[in-house]
Formats: structure tokens, C-alpha cells, sequence
């Protein structure tokens, strides 16, 4: 089932490649360094599934992470690209918006081809090296993959130019709820060893890290999700000791101390790093307001998932390729805010993804901009 995507990726570079080629032809015969394009901008993707286009696709340990067979894709696609959706992200609407082409997955086999940007982001990843270790790419090895990047651009563009690419780039994370749910998916014991606060805090630690290794080549615009109701997701809810499909609070509150931190980090790296700017998107309140008035927004149900079985279909079978085989999937995904236990319909990230692009942006200092001022603004 990897194989549709991979021939729809290469198709698709190709094309990319071909329309770069011709146009960069009929400019001048014999084209040298300094007569390539410098593209206004570009768009690089950090985190997990919230963003993940495929790359899981080419993790070859487990499928569980995995997202590439029916019925994920249905809606858009028409067949399954490893989206963790029935049809496009977040990132995919934001690509849009700013006039960039589908950011490819980085582990895409073909020609690379990186001056509109790569997405990095893997399905089940977090900040952590130790969250679902060997079945994801950690955030860690997706900064070793932006350096292979930035050593490619380097090369392609010279190095002052290849600096105003990345410093003229977007930086999208979404990161951190892998981190947490873990504690609750896996018999993990780490919050005997640590307070939630002190988990926190080395998760925060650990982003941090990353974006300062970003900001020191180059990067200077970052936008970044914040962690939803954790403990509403369905695949989450239905593991509440309550069994009445409730909020799993000890989740949630893990987010938000989680989000706390990140405005106070992002606050901090505004005074410490040049030029940084940033913009954080409330994704917490905008999918709680989703969850909790669906009829609102334009969707019949909040909490249950289109795609999965059992209570809320909030087991993690859709597709029937995980450690469940049975699963249902709904006749209308348009009308469910998520699509499988964990994660958004298309019709939710678009909606969110308008937020999140135009929405207004918070003036105080919690994330001063939104993504469109971003891309064109500063
Ligand atoms: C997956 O396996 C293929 C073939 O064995 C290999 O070429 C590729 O590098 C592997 N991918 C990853 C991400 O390990
Ligand atoms: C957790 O441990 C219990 C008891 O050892 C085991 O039955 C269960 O499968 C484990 N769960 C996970 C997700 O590893
Ligand atoms: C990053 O996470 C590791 C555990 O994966 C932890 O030992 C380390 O202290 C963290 N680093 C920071 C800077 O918080």
C-alpha cells in the first residue's frame, strides 16, 4: 500500500523539477549559481502526525504509526498518502495559502528538491528521543535531516544566498502531545520519576534545543501549534478508569502546563535570540470550541471519531492494520471533527488552518502574529 504514494510523490517532484528546469532555461542557457531563483519563501515542517505528509511511509519497524491504507486519504487524495486524515493537513492548507507547492515528505525517495521547503514531521514523534522510540523519527534526527538540508541548499545557492532562503523561511512545529499521551499508551513509568512539572520541563528543554540549533543557521520565523485538550482525544477518553468516555484530566492538565511553558520559552527566546519572531496557534481552544459545539461549526459530532471502533470509535483500529483489526468508518467524515482516534478531519484542519493563517493575531506578547503575517508581512 506504500507504493500509490510513492509514485504519486515522484510524479509530483518531478513535475516540481520539470516547471523549475524549463523556467530557469528560458532565462538564461547556461543557468550558474547566481541565476537561480531565490523563492520568496519556503516552508519547513517539524513535529508529528498533526503535520505528517508520509514520512512514516518509509519507517520500515512498524505500521502502527503508520497511516498509508484505506481508508486514510478518501476524501482528497483518493488514496492513501500517509496522511493521518481523510484528506489534507494543516500544513497542506498553509502551503496553499502561501503559494507554495505540497511540501514533500523529507524520506520521499527521488530527486530532492528543498527551495520551497521539506517537511520533516512524523507521525507518533516527540520532543524526546524516548517517545515511541524506534517506530517514530524523533525531533532529534529530523534537525539532523534540516542540516543535510541546509548543506544541500548551500551547495545549490551559495552560501549567502542559501542564508536569505532559511532566514526568509517558515519553521511550522507541531510537537509535544506524543510526549504525553505516551505516558498514558504505554506502560510508562517516568511519572513516578519525575513530577509532571519536571516532565515538562525536560521536554520544553529538549524544543529548545532545537529551535536554538535552528536559529543559529539561519532560521528566524517559527510558528508553533499549541497542545490541544489531550485527555478529550476519543483514543484517550475511552482509557479513562471512569468508562464513561470522559476527559482524562491527568492529561490535559499535562498539556496545559505544557502550554504554559511554551509561551514562557517563546517570551524568553524573543529577548535571547536575533530577529526571532514567532507565532503560536491556540489550537487548544479552537478544537475545544470544535469538541464541545460541533453544530456551531458546521459539524453533527465533537467527541466521536469517524474512523475506529468500540466506545466513541476511539480504539486505534482504522485501516485494520494495527494491533485491532475490526474497525468502522463513517459514511460523511465532513461531519465528525475527528477522523480516527487521535486525529482531525480535513473539514477541522481547514477550518483550523484558516485560524491559524488569517486568524486574529493575539497582541499581547503570547505569540504576536499569525502565519499569513509570517509569510508576507515581516
Ligand atoms: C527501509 O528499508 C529500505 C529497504 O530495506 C531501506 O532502503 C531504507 O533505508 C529503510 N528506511 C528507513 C527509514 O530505515
Ligand atoms: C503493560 O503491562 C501489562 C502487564 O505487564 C501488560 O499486560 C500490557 O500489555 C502492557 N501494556 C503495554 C501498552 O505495553
Ligand atoms: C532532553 O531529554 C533527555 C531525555 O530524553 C533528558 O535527559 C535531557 O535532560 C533533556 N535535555 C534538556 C536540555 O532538557
Amino acid at each position: 500500500m506504500a507504493r500509490p504514494s510513492s509514485v504519486f510523490f515522484i510524479l509530483f517532484l518531478h513535475a516540481v523539477l520539470n516547471i523549475s528546469t524549463s523556467s530557469c532555461g528560458s532565462r538564461s542557457k547556461h543557468p550558474t549559481k547566481h541565476h537561480v531563483h531565490v523563492h520568496a519563501r519556503s516552508l519547513f515542517i517539524f513535529g508529528d502526525s498533526f503535520l505528517d505528509a508520509g514520512n512514516n511511509n518509509y519507517i520500515n519497524t512498524t505500521t502502527l504509526d503508520q497511516a498509508n491504507f484505506w481508508p486514510y486519504g478518501e476524501t482528497f487524495f483518493k488514496f492513501p498518502t500517509g496522511r493521518f486524515s481523510d484528506g489534507r493537513l494543516v500544513s497542506d492548507f498553509i502551503a496553499e495559502y502561501a503559494k507554495l507547492s505540497l511540501i514533500p515528505p523529507f524520506l520521499q525517495p527521488g530527486n530532492p528538491h528543498y527551495l520551497n521547503g521539506v517537511n520533516f514531521a512524523s507521525a507518533g514523534a516527540g520532543a524526546l528521543v524516548e517517545t515511541f522510540q524506534g517506530s517514530v523519527v524523533d525531533l532529534r534526527t529530523q534537525l539532523n535531516y534540516y542540516k543535510t538540508v541546509v548543506t544541500w541548499l548551500r551547495r545549490k545557492l551559495g552560501k549567502v544566498e542559501a542564508k536569505m532562503t532559511l532566514s526568509r523561511a517558515v519553521y511550522l512545529f507541531s510537537i509535544g502531545s506524543n510526549d504525553y499521551t505516551s505516558l498514558f499508551l504505554t506502560n510508562s513509568t517516568l511519572l513516578n520519576t519525575y513530577s509532571k512539572s519536571e516532565y515538562v520541563g525536560i521536554v520544553i528543554g529538549n524544543l529548545t534545543t532545537i529551535i536554538k540549533d535552528i536559529h543559529k543557521r539561519g532560521g528566524r520565523k517559527f510558528g508553533f501549534i499549541n497542545l490541544p485538550a489531550l485527555g478529550c482525544l476519543p483514543g484517550i477518553r475511552i482509557i479513562n478508569p471512569d468508562n464513561k468516555g470522559g476527559c482524562l484530566e491527568e492529561a490535559s492538565l499535562l498539556a496545559k502546563l505544557h502550554n504554559r511553558a511554551l509561551y514562557n520559552l517563546l517570551r524568553e527566546l524573543e529577548k535571547q535570540l536575533k530577529e526571532f519572531k514567532y507565532s503560536v496557534f491556540n489550537l487548544n481552544i479552537h478544537l475545544r470550541q470544535r469538541m464541545n459545539h460541533p453544530l456551531k461549526y458546521g459539524f453533527k459530532e465533537g467527541k466521536g471519531a469517524c474512523c475506529g471502533t468500540g466506545q466513541l470509535r476511539g480504539v486505534y483500529s482504522c485501516g485494520g492494520k494495527r494491533l485491532v483489526k475490526e474497525f468502522q468508518v463513517c459514511e460523511n467524515p465532513k461531519e465528525y471533527v475527528f477522523w480516527d482516534s487521535y486525529h482531525l478531519t480535513e473539514r477541522a484542519y481547514k477550518q483550523l488552518a484558516d485560524e491559524m493563517w488569517s486568524g486574529e493575531s493575539i497582541t499581547n506578547s503570547m505569540g504576536s502574529y499569525n502565519l499569513r503575517d509570517l509569510f508576507q508581512n515581516l
